[in-house]
């Protein structure tokens, strides 16, 4: 049974107020530049997607954005420049597990909230509510050691909202998860944002970002190639969206030529009993409706309909030529 996410503090950034900009970011390590003059902001209630392909840079930003390396040129400025607890504000869920691998769930949670201001009589409490809001009650006295990739990294996410902070940092949440766990996840994250929370996801999994982003920027090798919301980014770089039909029979030459004729601005192949019509998004779907019912009038009946909408990984592919994972 899933149960509400409980406040500790109130959310002060107001929903929609810029609270992280990143300005003009640089760094080099060595000869090598790993962040070229990155630029973006970051409001507040939003799920913000880091997105790139292994090497593009987005672990050097985040290292950045949380003061733990510093940038050569350029700056991060927080709440507008205005004084904040990073402890209590911000917190880190990394990809590695984070716990005491040989003491319980527990045991870790205990500790962990004994290094908080949370008053000693609220910490049970604290413990307990984090426990079932993440389904790991039933796993609480196991050594970390011996829990699931999933499970450990469940346990990581409870570690890091222990003192209810403003700003998640959720580092590639939901690698090497089976596809349960990713719904799982997926859900908590919007649980979170429901309640407030900015979260700062990378991924380098298209799917994820569509899904659950609200905004994005996509890096490639130290440079920000694109920023927007996601359906912004696939109407405008996606490329065409496909629709497949197939019939029962194969349109005779007269009727595929009266099809092509209410098309005018799309190419339509004919392949065995196989109509694909190239669509651009949000275009011409009237057209489509009434070719699709010419169709019919004409006595074929439509055995299967299949529409391809472009996605995140088309835009990506589109605008730097590669699939996600190529670059290095
Ligand atoms: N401490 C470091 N010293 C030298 N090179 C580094 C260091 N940290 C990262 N890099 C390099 O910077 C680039 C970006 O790395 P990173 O930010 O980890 O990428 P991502 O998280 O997108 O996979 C990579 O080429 C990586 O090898
Ligand atoms: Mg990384």
């Amino acid at each position: 049974m899933s149960i509400a996410y409980q406040q500790l503090n109130k959310v002060k950034g107001q929903k929609g107020s810029t609270i992280i900009s990143v300005k003009k970011v640089s760094k080099s390590y060595g000869q090598k530049k790993v962040l070229d003059a990155i630029s973006f902001d970051i409001s507040a209630g939003e799920i913000f997607g880091l997105l790139g392909s292994n090497g593009a840079g987005k672990s050097t930003i985040t290292k950045i954005m949380l003061g733990f390396e510093l940038a050569n040129k350029g700056k991060v400025v927080f709440f507008n420049g205005g004084p904040f607890d990073h402890k209590t504000k911000i917190s880190i869920v990394p990809q590695q597990i984070a716990a005491y691998l040989d003491f319980t769930v527990q045991t870790n949670m205990e500790y962990f909230t004994s290094l908080t201001k949370i008053p000693k009589k609220e910490q049970k409490k604290r413990i307990d509510f984090l426990l079932n809001w993440l389904d790991l009650q039933d796993f609480k006295q196991m050594k970390i050691r011996y829990l699931s990739g999933g499970y450990q990294r469940l346990v990581n996410i409870a570690l890091s909202l222990i003192s209810d902070p403003e700003i998640i940092f959720l580092d590639e949440p939901t690698v090497g998860l089976d596809p349960k766990m990713r719904q799982m996840f997926w859900q908590k994250i919007k649980e979170l944002q429901e309640a407030g929370k900015t979260i700062i996801l990378t991924t380098h999994y298209m799917d994820e970002a569509e899904r659950l982003c609200t905004k994005l920027v996509l890096l490639k090798n130290g440079k920000l190639i694109k920023k927007g919301r996601p359906k912004e980014l696939i109407r405008n770089f996606g490329g065409l969206g496909l629709l497949e039909l197939e019939l029962d029979k194969r349109l005779t030459t007269r009727h595929f030529t009266l099809v092509q004729k209410q098309l005018p601005k799309n190419l339509i192949y004919l392949k065995n009993k196989t109509i694909l019509i190239p669509y651009k998004q949000s275009q011409n779907f009237g057209e489509i409706i009434s070719t699709t019912k010419s169709i019919i009038d004409a006595k074929y009946s439509i055995k299967s309909i299949y529409l391809k909408e472009p996605n995140l990984e088309d835009v990506f592919l589109n605008i730097t030529g590669e699939k996600m994972g190529d670059t290095k």
